[in-house]
């Protein structure tokens, strides 16, 4: 990894302000970027990600400042949450400020996700840029998230105009979304901020998740099996002998360490001859362990 100049932020900026598509780090995973109030550009960025009309992205800015520049009718409530989390891997969903971001950016919703990645090049991109950019994560729907610029250029190859590589994510999972637009606000999706730890927003079960979190996202083409650490040996065993060929995924006991590396794993034991991978779940802890056994739920749906 060579670290990105302060003209490579200059050169990302300009590619973006022409409509053009640049991957950048964030501490969760790489964002696929482009220029929030251009149609054009967001009419690309749903050709390269294969993604429905329908399903919004998430918008980025620099500093919480910004926040009213992107959305109307602020709650207290998410002032707050914004003051507490960012920067950092929370998404707050508001009403949109249709003059700044446009309708294509949120699949024609009046709400739009809105957060402030903790990263310095994304900061410098977006302090560079000066606007918001619109990011799903960089990798083709319904994929698993990139945490590498390796993995960026695995999945999109030449349809990415630039990549601005800062090494591996540290957070390693997808932000946590809260509906700030309901009272009290609302997790939809479970994410690098623990539930236990938001304790002003109401906790996600029997709610209707974020749009696009389907159960079969994060799904590699293997098959994938959660099991409890107790049954792996058992099961892998059982496996084995059916002929299967099959790959254990290493679970580090820290659950912010197995959230780090899980993408990054899951990749690396996605190879064409491997029949299943079996991942032992992390502990149901209400915090990242949570969202961790949400994507490997999810991996498992696939
Ligand atoms: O950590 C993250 O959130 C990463 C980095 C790049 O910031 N981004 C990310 O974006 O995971 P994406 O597009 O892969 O997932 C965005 C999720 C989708 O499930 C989408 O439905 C939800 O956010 N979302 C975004 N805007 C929304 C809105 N206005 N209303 C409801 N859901 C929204
Ligand atoms: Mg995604």
């Amino acid at each position: 990894m060579t670290e990105p100049y302060d003209a490579d932020i200059e050169r990302a900026a300009a590619v973006l302000r022409a409509g053009g598509l640049v991957a950048f780090p964030t501490e969760t995973v790489y964002g696929l970027g482009a220029d929030a109030s251009n149609p054009r550009a967001l009419a690309r960025l749903y050709a390269v990600k294969g993604r429905p009309k329908d399903h919004p992205v998430i918008v980025h800015i620099a500093r919480s400042e910004q926040l009213d520049d992107v959305a109307i009718d602020v709650p207290d409530i998410a002032r707050s949450l914004a003051r507490t989390y960012w920067p950092g891997p929370l998404t707050l969903l508001l009403k949109r400020r249709p003059e700044a971001v446009a309708a294509e950016t949120t699949g024609g919703r009046a709400t739009v996700g809105v957060r402030v990645p903790d990263h310095p090049l994304a900061r410098a991109l977006l302090d560079a840029f000066g606007g918001p950019v619109a990011a799903p994560s960089a990798n083709r729907f319904g994929k698993v998230s990139p945490t590498t610029a390796a993995h960026v250029r695995a999945d999109l190859g030449t349809d990415v105009d630039m990549i601005l590589d800062g090494g591996s994510t540290t957070v390693g999972i997808e932000s946590t979304i809260v509906d700030a637009t309901q009272t009290p606000p609302l997790i939809v999706r479970v994410g690098g901020i623990g539930q236990h730890e938001l304790a002003l927003a109401r906790a996600l079960d029997g709610a209707t998740p974020a749009p696009g979190t389907l159960p079969s996202h994060y799904a590699p083409n293997a098959r994938v099996e959660v099991v409890d650490k107790s049954q792996l040996e058992t099961r892998v065993a059982e496996l084995r002998a059916t002929g299967k060929s099959i790959i254990e995924l290493e679970a580090p006991d820290d659950p912010a360490e197995y959230a780090r590396v899980l993408y990054a794993r899951l990749r690396a034991a996605d190879a064409p001859d491997v029949d299943v991978i079996v991942a032992v779940a992390p502990v149901d802890d209400g915090g990242i362990g949570s969202a961790v056994l949400d994507r490997l739920r999810r991996a498992a749906a696939g």
